[in-house]
């Protein structure tokens, strides 16, 4: 299976863009592997490299939040933490009973449903607020 970036999930700020592209990336990287045949460590290490881009994406976001005091960044924290303590879950899983088709579907399903729904309402309003708050202080 394949993720793809499409404009549907584009939030307009150069940043998230790049950085929901690379993710979406690393995520397509892990499914590549599982249907090549791929020792378990190999899986282990692929989903890893997901599992870092994903908390440092949030930190990005974090911080710019913080930077512009924004109003809604205790929610958007919370969204982001149940999303990492999904993904966590399932790398856990993979390094403890290895790879399997429910796990596999476990992860689609979180990239799918969960991400593209974190990136098109929280991501966008961010995205939009940033827009109004470099406006508001001449930075665009
Ligand atoms: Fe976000």
């Amino acid at each position: 299976m394949r993720i793809e970036w499409t404009s549907y999930i584009q939030t307009n700020n150069e940043l998230l863009d790049s950085q929901h592209k690379e993710l979406f990336s690393r995520m397509n990287r892990y499914f590549e592997c599982t249907e090549c045949n791929s020792t378990h460590q190999e899986l282990i290490d692929t989903l890893n490299y997901l599992v870092e881009y994903v908390k440092t994406h949030f930190k990005t976001e974090d911080d710019i939040m913080t930077e512009i005091e924004y109003t809604r960044q205790k929610e958007h924290r919370r969204s982001h933490r149940e999303l990492t303590e999904r993904l966590v879950e399932i790398y856990k899983e993979l390094i403890d009973n290895g790879a399997s088709d429910e796990l596999h579907d476990k992860l689609a399903r979180l990239c799918q449903v969960w991400y593209v729904a974190h990136i098109n309402d929280f991501d966008k309003r961010l995205a939009s607020y940033i827009k109004a708050y470099n406006r508001a202080h001449n930075n665009v």
